[in-house]
């Protein structure tokens, strides 16, 4: 399998500086490496320029994308470029959406996942009320608000956390601040969650956000490739037990390579978080790249 990374904004014959690492890493252990220059893909609309690096192959080639996120729309471009040359994105546009959008997989993990309600933005544009009917059926109880890839959780209390569902006034508040930083980021729509009190760990040395028992783990073609802690160091021994009883809904979701995060309930179980597609979700700041590509090195035979 051959790994495709986000070239340098500026120097598309190098990689990108944030994932460098990776890159070494990968080659290192026999992977062949390549580029794509993402400027081209989304600013200059230019597919077939974001792919020039790379070699058209003779017989049909697997490659794995590693690289900063894409819309939908972004990754189909360069799904359809890449193909043209042969290779073959591991995940189809409709997979890579399928765990890129919280709403689009919300059907499988809802056993397994906080309530979650969303609301697209041209519905709220429409309907000044839109907001509050979909934080109704909260109650009085505490959400949080993201968007449907991301939320500003380093903005905790600004633009994340709601207390609670039935003040309108700081829902208001919370969602304005959340779509304003969101800016021309934000994704589809508004996706509001139960809160739900999580094992606590300590607080974010930057932004002060509560930081939780929360791993991560890759998925490659149903299975763990690679587990790690979240936020913190070491190894959850505890989690590796719990995790076998999300192995039947983990091959069930629609996608070749997928991220399953995963936080503990302060004195209950496992619950999943949030689901992503493998080749844009981050590594943990303290997962050693290494690793991740032996382990991966390793699941893909
Ligand atoms: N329903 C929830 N209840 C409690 N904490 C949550 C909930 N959803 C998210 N969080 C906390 O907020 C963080 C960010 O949420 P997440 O859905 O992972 O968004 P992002 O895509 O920005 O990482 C999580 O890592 C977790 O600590
Ligand atoms: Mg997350």
């Amino acid at each position: 399998m051959k790994i495709i990374f986000s070239s340098s904004p500026l120097d598309e014959k190098k990689v990108d500086e944030s994932y460098e690492q990776e890159y070494v890493c990968a080659k290192e252990l026999g992977f062949e490496v390549g580029l794509v220059h993402l400027e081209e893909l989304i600013v200059n609309k230019r597919p077939e320029l974001a792919v020039r690096r790379l070699k058209h192959a003779t017989e049909r080639e697997d490659v794995l994308y590693r690289g900063w996120m894409l819309t939908p729309e972004a990754y189909g471009l360069l799904y359809k470029a890449l193909a043209s040359k042969n290779l073959y994105l591991i995940n189809t546009p409709e997979q890579y959406k399928h765990c890129h959008y919280l709403p689009e997989s919300y059907d499988v993990i809802k056993g397994y996942t906080p309530h979650s309600v969303w609301v697209p933005m041209s519905v709220i544009q429409a309907s000044p009320d839109a907001v509050k009917e979909a934080t109704r059926q909260f109650g009085n109880r505490p959400i949080i608000v993201k968007d449907y890839v991301k939320s500003r959780k380093h903005e905790w209390k600004e633009a994340c956390y709601i207390p609670d569902a039935a003040d309108e006034e700081h829902v208001k508040q919370v969602v304005h601040n959340f779509v304003r930083l969101q800016g021309e980021e934000l994704n589809v729509g508004l996706v509001f969650r139960e809160y739900v009190q999580l094992e606590f760990l300590s607080y974010h040395d930057q932004s002060g956000m509560p930081l939780s028992r929360e791993m991560r783990v890759f998925m490659l073609d149903g299975k763990p490739a690679y587990i790690s802690n979240y936020w913190d160091e070491g190894q959850d021994e505890a989690f590796r037990d719990a995790l076998t009883s999300f192995l039947d809904i983990a091959q069930t979701i629609q996608s070749r390579f997928y991220t399953m995060d995963f936080a503990k309930v302060e004195g209950g179980s496992w619950i999943v978080l949030e689901l992503g597609d493998g080749q844009v979700a981050g590594l943990p700041d303290y997962a050693d790249p290494l690793t991740f590509y032996e382990q991966l090195k390793i699941a893909l035979v």
